[in-house]
């Protein structure tokens, strides 16, 4: 029996190193954290205002100019967290190996949300703002579409 037991507890130490090796793992570098919690954000505020464009009786002034100023202020922000290589999270290596694309799509970025809020600030209808949030829409997916890792319900 004693063989047993220590072989038991050999394989219960294995075990707890292998949940240690996880835990380290699942804990992702502060600048991917960054980055992902303003993502997170931006798709937040994108929410919202589609379905004010998506629903134009739903249309509310104050909340879409709330979210347009958001997202223009907080356009330069993300990509200071994307200059550690080691930093790799769901990026691309094309991040790192096309560094003037990726700078290209930042500030197109830049540009298309603060035409948005431009825009917003006198928009009174979903239809004012429609081909500017439209712009900014296109500008998420064109630089996800090289340089984000694509999620499993995306194609
Ligand atoms: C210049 C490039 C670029 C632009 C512009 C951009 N993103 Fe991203 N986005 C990325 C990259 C790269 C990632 C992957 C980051 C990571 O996981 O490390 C990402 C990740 C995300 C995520 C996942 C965050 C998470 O929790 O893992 C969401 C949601 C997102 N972006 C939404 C948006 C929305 C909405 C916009 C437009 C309003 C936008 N992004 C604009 C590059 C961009």
């Amino acid at each position: 029996m004693t063989k047993f037991n220590s072989l038991k507890s050999a394989f219960g130490i294995g075990l707890l190193g292998a949940v240690l090796t996880l835990g380290a793992c699942s804990k992702p570098h502060p600048d991917v954290k960054a980055r992902q919690d303003m993502m997170k954000n931006y798709g937040d505020a994108m929410k919202v205002m589609g379905g004010m464009v998506k629903a134009p009786d739903t249309f509310d002034a104050a909340v879409f100019k709330e979210q347009a100023v958001f997202l223009a202020e907080d356009s330069k922000n993300p990509w200071q967290h994307f200059e550690n290589k080691d930093a790799v999270g769901n990026a691309t290596e094309s991040v790192w190996a096309k560094t003037d694309d990726f700078k290209m799509e930042a500030e197109n970025f830049q540009q298309a949300t603060a035409q948005l809020n431009q825009v917003a600030q006198t928009a009174t209808s979903a239809e004012d703002v429609k081909p500017a949030f439209g712009e900014v829409g296109k500008s998420c997916k064109s630089c996800h579409t090289e340089f984000k890792v694509k999620d499993d319900d995306e194609k």
